[in-house]
């Protein structure tokens, strides 16, 4: 369905990440018709630059970028047809008004802020200062959205002076993920497992986010984030509040949100024994320190923890956490390990070989679906002998028709367009993030000792992870 027509102003336009993801992905919802004819993308930067310049910067994009095979000259030429740019200088008074001459009056305004979380209070002041945005335009901001509750909350004071909650649209980009979104579908839409969403069903949750890739050339800005800041703070919390959530009364952006917020809320702080920090260190040159520049680093690139959600539901069920750099494989799944039957009457003593207890894998990526490991007897001719299988669902297999999966850029950026608040962080949300991670961030900070464990690239983190759940009598599941 063609979204209404929009002026979208894309302020870091020749930024990596509008290059990257950003551009390509408007270009995708353009190519299956999503955009109305008169739909406008306006890039920004502090960079003089002509129109034509932009438009080839952004074809070459797309072909660096885009989805591969999917890109023909014709739909390229067509798309960078609705580019126009502008130079402006976020904190100096010009081009302000020569963008707001270009902008129309009858079409949804929406301003992406692709830039530095320090450039978002003068770029939202100017906006309203000069009229250009209107009150019903949106303002979409990109993580890291401040390093710890304070920042957080100057920028939303920030961004409040000048626009509505409502207009403002913080992106996390994992609510965008296909499966992320699926973990609702599967909870709230099904009647089989939100009985047993619970600390009675289930003993523990294990949610990944592993990477093999590591911090070679973004080293400045990761060393002073680390896997907590990066990655734990936004998007594995996402995760856990879509995992622990209650079911929402409504499927409207509020009433999602404020479910989310009240896991947040419920989370116990997390004592230093219950958290693996690690850092990789590789042969000459491939070490993490090295990557980073900062011989003396004590950042982790890897991190894991128990949480616990005090709360009825979860209340002796704990959620596991870990991600990483340079670790075995890509790999993000949440994985729900639910307790044995009450009576087994399948023990080891049986000659049975014992029941493999149901574990529901929710596969972020690669090959997105879900799987459930079911108990069955082995089909061989050895009489009862019991077996693990999977009942498995990858999306590619099973719904083929359903095509390529949308990037999780093109999703949010489509909903930002429609309006649709519901796979955005509200300010609240991040703010009771933040207060969550900030001392779990000091238990570490203030002992200068505290340095991660190393661990080898390619591997699957540092020992003390291991430990962590061998204490609780539990295993991660493999990487890789
Ligand atoms: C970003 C982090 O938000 O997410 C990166 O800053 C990380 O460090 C990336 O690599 C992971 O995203 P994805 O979609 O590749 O899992």
């Amino acid at each position: 369905i063609p979204v209404q027509s929009f002026d979208l102003v894309l302020f870091g336009a020749t930024g990596d990440l509008a290059r990257r993801k950003i551009l390509p992905s408007l270009f995708h919802r353009f190519q299956i018709g999503q955009f109305s004819d008169d739909c406008r993308i306006i890039g920004t930067s502090r960079s003089e630059m002509d129109r034509h310049g932009f438009q080839e910067m952004v074809a070459d994009a797309i072909r660096t970028y885009g989805q591969p095979g999917e890109t023909s000259d014709d739909e390229i030429a067509a798309f960078v047809d609705l580019l126009h740019y502008t130079a402006v200088n976020a904190r100096g008074d010009n081009g302000w008004q020569a963008l707001g001459d270009l902008l129309r009056d009858d079409a949804i305004r929406a301003f992406y802020l692709s830039v530095g979380p320090s450039l978002f209070p003068d770029i939202a002041g100017r906006l309203r200062s000069t009229g250009i945005a209107t009150p019903d335009s949106r303002i979409v901001l990109e993580k890291p959205f401040g390093h710890d509750l304070a920042s957080a909350q100057a920028l939303n004071a920030a961004l409040r002076a000048n626009f509505e909650e409502h207009q403002i649209y913080r992106i996390d980009h994992y609510l965008g993920k296909e499966t992320v979104q699926n973990l609702m579908a599967l909870r709230f839409a099904n009647s089989l497992f939100e009985p047993l969403w619970n600390s009675s069903h289930i003993d523990h949750v294990q949610i990944t986010v592993a990477e093999s890739i590591d911090v070679k050339g973004r080293g400045e800005y990761y060393d002073k984030s680390g896997a907590m800041r990066d990655m734990v703070q936004n998007h594995l919390m996402q995760l856990l509040c879509l995992t622990a959530m209650e079911p929402p009364a409504r499927f409207t952006p509020n009433a999602v949100r404020d479910e989310k917020v009240k896991v947040i809320e419920a989370l116990n702080p997390v004592a230093p024994d219950q958290i693996a920090r690690g850092q990789y260190r590789g042969p000459e040159g491939d070490s993490y320190r090295e990557h980073a520049g900062n011989p003396a680093s004590t950042t982790e690139s890897f991190i894991a923890m128990k949480v616990e959600v005090a709360n009825w539901r979860w209340a002796g069920t704990p959620f596991y956490l870990r991600t990483g750099k340079c670790l075995r494989a890509r790999e993000s799944e949440i994985a729900v390990f639910f307790r044995d039957p009450p009576h087994n009457i399948f023990a080891e003593d049986t000659g049975t070989g014992g029941i493999k207890g149901n574990v529901l894998v929710i596969r972020l990526q690669p090959d997105e679906g879900i799987t459930l490991r079911t108990t069955i007897k082995d089909p061989g001719p050895g009489g009862m002998r019991l077996t693990g299988a999977n009942l498995d669902m990858t999306f590619a297999d099973s719904l083929p028709e359903a095509g390529r999966p949308q990037d999780a850029y093109e999703r949010l950026i489509m909903d930002v367009i429609r309006g649709n608040q519901t796979l955005f962080m509200r300010g609240d949300e991040v703010e009771a993030a933040w207060a969550w991670a900030d001392p779990i961030i000091a238990g570490w900070t203030d002992h200068s000792n505290d340095t991660p464990q190393p661990y080898d690239p390619g591997s699957s983190g540092p020992e003390d992870a291991l430990l962590l759940m061998h204490r609780d009598n539990r295993r991660w599941r493999g990487i890789g």
